[in-house]
This record gives C-alpha cells, sequence and structure tokens, in this order.
C-alpha cells in the first residue's frame, strides 16, 4: 500500500489482506469523522433496520464491524448481544471503547475461521464486502460461524459485486442457504458529496439451512 492518507478512493483499490491492515490501521482514529460523518454513510444504520425488519435475533456477529457503526445501530434498536469481528485490532480497539459489544475479535475472513464461542443466529455486515475489501469468498467461513436458521444480512458493493461474481457463488451456495432475496441500497446519504455520494450497494437477506 502506498503511504497517501486514507481515503475512500485508496481503500477501493487495496490489493491484499495486508494493505487492509495498513489502511485501516492508519485511519482508525479518524474514520468516524473523515469518513462517515463528512461521507453522510447512512448504510450501517440501514442493514440494522433491516436486520431488525427480518426478525433477525441475537447472538449477532458484526463482520468487518470496524468501528461499531453497524453495532451501534443494532443496539440503539434494542438488539442484544452483538459480537465484534475484525482485521484490524486498531478499528476493533476504537470499537471497543463504544461500550456495544460483547465480545470483540480479530479475525481474517478470507480464511477459516477458528471460533471458540458460540455460533451465531445472526451474521451482519457493511461496508466490508466492497471493492480492494473481502470478495465472495468469505461467505463460505461465515457460514460456519451460525447457527441453522440464522438471518444474514450482508450489505455489498453493487460494482464488487459484479467484478467479483457474487450472483455466481450465490448459485453455488443453493442448498446451504435459502433462497436469497436482494435489493438495491443506497451507501451515502443526500449530504454526501464527491464521486462516489451516489455509489449503491446490493443488501443480500438469506438463512443457513
Ligand atoms: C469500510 S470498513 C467498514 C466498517 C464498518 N462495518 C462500517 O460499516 O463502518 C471495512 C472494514 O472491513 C475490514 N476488513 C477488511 N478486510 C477484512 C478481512 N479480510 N477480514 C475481516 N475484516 C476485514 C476492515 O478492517 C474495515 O474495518
Amino acid at each position: 500500500m502506498s503511504d497517501k492518507k486514507p481515503s475512500l478512493e485508496l481503500a477501493y483499490s487495496l490489493k491484499s489482506v495486508q494493505d487492509n491492515r495498513e489502511l485501516y490501521a492508519a485511519w482508525a482514529e479518524d474514520y468516524d469523522q473523515e469518513f462517515a460523518s463528512e461521507m453522510d454513510y447512512i448504510l450501517p444504520g440501514r442493514v440494522a433496520q433491516i436486520f431488525l425488519d427480518v426478525a433477525g435475533k441475537g447472538p449477532v456477529l458484526d463482520v468487518g464491524a470496524g468501528t461499531g457503526l453497524v453495532g451501534h445501530a443494532l443496539a440503539k434498536l434494542g438488539l442484544q448481544p452483538i459480537d465484534a469481528m475484525d482485521l484490524s485490532r486498531a478499528m476493533l480497539d476504537v470499537a471497543s471503547k463504544k461500550g456495544i459489544y460483547r465480545n470483540l475479535f480479530a479475525a481474517d475472513i478470507t480464511k477459516p475461521i477458528e471460533m471458540v464461542g458460540e455460533t451465531y443466529q445472526g451474521i451482519i455486515s457493511s461496508g466490508t464486502f466492497t471493492r480492494g475489501h473481502v470478495g465472495p469468498g468469505g461467505i463460505d467461513y461465515l457460514l460456519p460461524l451460525a447457527q441453522k436458521g440464522a438471518y444474514f444480512v450482508l450489505a455489498i458493493n453493487k460494482i464488487h459485486w459484479a467484478e467479483k461474481g457474487f450472483s455466481e457463488k450465490f448459485e453455488a451456495l443453493v442448498g446451504s442457504i435459502s433462497k436469497p432475496v436482494m435489493c438495491d441500497i443506497e451507501i451515502y446519504g443526500k449530504n454526501s458529496k464527491g464521486g462516489h455520494s451516489r455509489d449503491i450497494g446490493i443488501v443480500v437477506i438469506f438463512q443457513k439451512l
């Protein structure tokens, strides 16, 4: 990764897991203000609301939890307990200070994940299945962490979806998951500015069979 200042443009251009570690180590302390607030980043709140709307229950795992924006939204909606998993210890340190999560784990979801605790009734993610970050293979490593019947609500950047073959991945998962329901979702709100302000995601909702 270059030593440029963290930005959305830089995040979308990352090439490796190590690039992600370095970017988020540098971004963690300023992420909420410099990115989420300035970009009017509404995705975490929207994804949390969808999880509640489909009757998702805890315990829930927030995947690529970052600084805890999804956890914060879930907690405001009354959902507990919530655990956080992320590659970046620096992002988890920021999340931890908010006092939302029961447990916080560092893990790379592009590899099998060693879990010591319980399995989850819900798996939720925003901003992690995106350009320069995690591709469809990550879903394989999340399925063993979920109980049968657990709800998954995953937001996936729409360009990334097409480039990385998420449709093919969901076709290959027939038999392991319920028929996925998909809908477009805005990532940034009306106060967002710049070239990515109208970026769109796809929220995919399914249950583990
Ligand atoms: C754009 S942030 C999203 C954080 C939070 N969910 C949100 O919506 O604000 C992307 C997060 O994905 C995490 N991430 C990137 N690659 C990962 C991987 N291979 N395994 C786990 N987390 C990863 C990063 O560390 C970062 O915290």
